[in-house]
């Protein structure tokens, strides 16, 4: 990993990890701090699951879920308070994409190899235009494996259940925690297991254990490493 700023025209913040370990929101928040572009990788996956789902596809057909991802369009902007806005073919799908229908069906989309390396094309052009913090699964070990910087989230299990749980319940959808327990054992073994660009730590990641932190703590651990 390069270490100094001042001579990258474009700098790159890779931040992995598990569901509920707290990448997106340490992402967002590490690029309003320092200005950065954020790029949530996921909510790229989510989009293209929403469609296979609306219209009617088998996800096992990969046949046909390249195709559809071949004629979508998803595009990513950042809200003034970091948030993201999701489209999808002009349609502005940020809430949608979070339900828990999107979740249960999301990894079997990612796991289809084509789909990924379409994704990661999209990824690598927006990287490449601006410096940016990118959270997902694989960004510091597929993505930018050159990433300037590198960090790996992770927490305990029950942990990360319930900061999924209370955050889902606060954004008005109807769930329970055993519900929420069961998508992300769900997606942690789909997502590590497959065999295209598995979700893993990157060797020259540094692994931050959110467990007993608060946000303001790993906000502060990650700049702390960038500055
Ligand atoms: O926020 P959360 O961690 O629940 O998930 P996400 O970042 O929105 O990602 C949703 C799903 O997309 C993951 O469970 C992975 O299956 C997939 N994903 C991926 O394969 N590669 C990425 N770079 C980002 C997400």
């Amino acid at each position: 990993m390069r270490s100094k700023i001042p001579h990258q025209k474009v700098v790159i913040i890779a931040i992995d990890g598990p569901a509920g370990a707290g990448k997106s929101t340490i992402a967002r928040l590490v690029a309003q701090n320092i200005g950065f572009l954020y790029i949530d990788t996921g909510a790229m996956y989510r989009a293209l699951t929403l469609l296979v789902i609306k219209e009617k596809i088998d996800i096992a057909n990969e046949e046909q879920v390249i195709a559809l991802a071949k004629k979508s369009k998803i595009q990513l902007e950042n809200n003034d308070d970091g948030t993201i806005k999701v489209f999808l073919n002009g349609e502005n799908v940020s809430q949608d994409i979070r339900k828990p229908e999107i979740a249960k069906f999301v990894s079997l989309v990612a796991k289809i190899s084509r789909v990924r390396s379409q994704m990661v094309q999209l990824q690598r052009e927006m990287g490449q235009k601006t410096s940016c913090v990118l959270d997902g699964r694989d960004i510091g070990t597929v993505v930018f494996p050159n990433a300037d910087f590198k960090f790996f989230l992770e927490a305990d299990f029950q942990k990360r259940v319930n900061r999924r749980y209370k955050e889902l319940i606060q954004s008005g959808i109807k769930i329970t925690p055993e519900a929420v327990a069961g998508d992300l054992k769900n997606r942690d073994t789909i997502d590590s297991t497959r065999e295209c660009a598995p979700l893993k730590k990157a060797d020259d990641a540094i692994a931050i254990d959110t467990t007993d932190l608060t946000i303001e703590q790993v906000v502060e651990k990650v700049l702390s490493q960038i500055h």
